[in-house]
């Protein structure tokens, strides 16, 4: 069980993004006009969770706890450090997450620094980026299409692990309406109301 100290917080922004066209710089905010935020609660209804870790070094454990607490090991962890002259093919990864995808298992995320945005479809099919910054954990739930970027900022310090029946972290490029993941997460949504039948 999860203890109060690491219950979810309102700590993130969202809103509601324009859908352009592939060659717009992906690191704009995008924001639709007017803008259209998205609650905390529409976030929660969808599944996502996030978490205020802290950046200094103890909050290492507390992720440590917050994935344990969870049924999540630890050991499939994998740290990005999404810096453009640090890492060899930044542009390359940074295309890659842009490429609408899912997974089996929940996609954990800890932002050490830095900052960035992870975009993510709701059940209307319209894409909600989700600004992370440092010292924020965040959950994706198993089988939600999403992808990641930079900000402005272009500089992001990030830990991501997977949990789920996969032991590898395989990405699904969308379509993959097919897969159980995705059926059992839309079907998680029309439980609570939020859209019709999923087959
Ligand atoms: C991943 C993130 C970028 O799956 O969604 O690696
Ligand atoms: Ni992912």
């Amino acid at each position: 069980m999860e203890t109060a100290l690491y219950s979810q917080e309102e700590i993130v922004e969202a809103w509601h993004i324009k859908d352009s066209s592939e060659e717009e710089d992906h690191r704009l905010s995008k924001h639709c006009e007017p803008k259209e935020f998205v609650s905390f609660l529409k976030l929660e209804e969808l599944g996502i969770r996030t978490w205020r870790v802290g950046s200094d070094h103890e909050n290492e454990e507390k992720v440590k706890q917050i994935s344990e607490s969870r049924g999540y090991s630890h050991s499939f962890s994998n740290l990005h450090d999404l810096h453009p002259e640090r890492l060899p093919n930044f542009e390359q990864i940074l295309k890659r997450f842009f490429v609408e995808h899912l997974h089996l298992g929940d996609e954990i995320s800890y932002c050490i620094q830095g900052s960035g945005y992870y975009d993510v479809r709701d059940e209307n099919d319209r894409w909600i980026r989700i600004a992370v910054k440092e010292g924020v954990m965040i959950l994706l739930p198993a089988g939600i299409y999403h992808r990641f970027a930079l900000d402005l900022n272009k500089y992001l310090k990030l830990l991501i692990f997977n949990a789920g029946p996969a032991v590898v972290f395989t990405t699904y490029e969308r379509p993959g309406d097919d897969l159980p993941a995705r059926k059992l997460y839309l079907e998680t949504l029309y439980e609570k109301g939020m859209m019709g039948s999923p087959r």
